[in-house]
């Protein structure tokens, strides 16, 4: 395989937003909501193959009658799985045409008042004004946006809250919701799949609402296989905690994999979410062991591997056992791995990943993964 190169010198990317002239200070990534047909059963699975806590529940039993949402928790990470109760309403609307999907991107902020305000006088969607929830820990004050297809970023502000999560929610316990964590530490980055001729609207967006600057670019010159092609746009904020790629289809010669999404998922939406580790042997090794499915890489990756990437810390021949992928830019080295889609249609899936030094997002590896992806399509009749 011939090595390509970053299309852009990541350190060329424009500096971070100073602080006093950001007009959206974020902290990181405060919550991942999912809206999904079985929220009970969801949360098993992402406590028994991902190592997820289940730490906290809102629903019927807490006095919440519309819904009931699930807590998870590994490391810095928190997801939220939400059922509705019955067929109405906004919930099951997004559960009937989407699956099981990512509802929100939620933010954490010190002021989601200010963050509403700022962001939608710049042209942002308003979703949720600002909403004060209280409780005998505090108080939380939550707002939010709209972003592609039903996707929305909520505003989170919890500086003055000391309970477990957010007023509603209960903590819980049970013998099997709190399995051995699997080294999940964070969320690097979350992926969103728009349509072809969307992906400049979305970074404009990101710039112009949420003053995010764009790291790193790719075409279909560097991303394309026989089959797919797509081009992506990474957008984050001015500390980097937060970091969006915006994808859209290329043509392609066949479906790509990027149309297959829209296609099942029914629109845009968030494709996968990154997280992050500082073992990856161990952390892939666990959840292979817990029965979690990753994109066969062909062991021929590896041959050159070494001569490609130079010098890593990790036996080439453990990669090769679980699969692992590497790349490197200019300021270090990246160690990456992708599950398969975790429902089934074939839209949402994870990719796990370990940062020694390089800020970017595997450029290197998108080859081999593409071909990974497109062998996968194949075998559901989507390409
Ligand atoms: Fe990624």
């Amino acid at each position: 395989m011939e090595t390509p190169t970053l299309p852009r010198d990541l350190r060329d990317a424009p500096d971070a937003v100073a602080p006093d002239e950001d007009f959206l200070p974020i902290n990181g990534t405060d919550y991942v909501e999912f809206y999904v047909g079985n929220a009970k059963q969801a949360a098993h699975f992402y406590a028994s193959a991902f190592g997820f806590q289940i730490t906290g529940y809102r629903g019927p039993e807490t006095g919440y009658r519309d819904a009931s949402t699930y807590l998870l928790t590994q490391g810095k990470i928190r997801f939220l799985l939400t059922t509705p109760m019955g067929p109405d309403g906004p919930i099951a609307e997004h559960i009937r045409l989407h699956g099981d999907g990512v509802k929100d991107l939620a933010i954490w902020v010190d002021d989601a008042a200010s963050a509403f305000e700022e962001t939608t006088k710049r042209g942002g969607v308003p979703v949720r004004e600002p909403e004060v929830l209280e409780d005998e820990h505090g108080r939380i004050v939550i707002s939010a946006i709209g972003t592609y297809g039903d996707t929305i970023h909520s505003f989170v502000e919890r500086s003055d809250y000391t309970g477990l999560f957010m007023p509603g929610f209960e903590a819980v316990e049970h013998p099997y919701w709190k399995p051995e964590p699997v080294g999940l530490k964070y969320v690097d980055h979350c992926v969103g799949n728009v349509h072809l001729g969307d992906m400049n609207k979305y970074v404009d967006y990101y710039g112009d609402v949420m003053g995010f600057k764009n790291l790193v670019s790719f075409t279909d010159d560097d991303i394309s296989t026989e089959y797919t092609a797509l081009m992506s746009k990474v957008m984050a904020n001015g500390n980097e905690r937060v970091k969006f790629p915006i994808n859209e289809p290329a043509q392609g010669k066949k479906k790509s994999q990027i149309e297959e999404y829209l296609e099942f998922y029914r629109g845009a939406g968030v494709q996968h979410v990154a997280m992050a580790t500082d073992d990856i042997l161990a952390t892939v090794t666990q959840l292979r062991n817990r029965g979690v499915d990753f994109l066969y890489v062909p062991t021929t990756y590896y041959d050159d591997l070494q001569a490609r990437v130079g010098q890593i810390d990790e036996p080439v021949e453990e990669l090769a056992m679980l699969g692992i992928l590497v790349d490197r830019d200019p300021d270090g080295y990246l160690l990456q791995i992708f599950t398969k889609p975790v429902e089934d249609r074939p839209t949402v899936f994870y990719e796990i990943i370990q940062r020694k030094g390089a800020r970017s997002f595997g450029v290197g590896n998108f080859q081999s993964l593409f071909e990974a992806i497109e062998r996968e399509q194949a075998r559901r009749g989507n390409l």
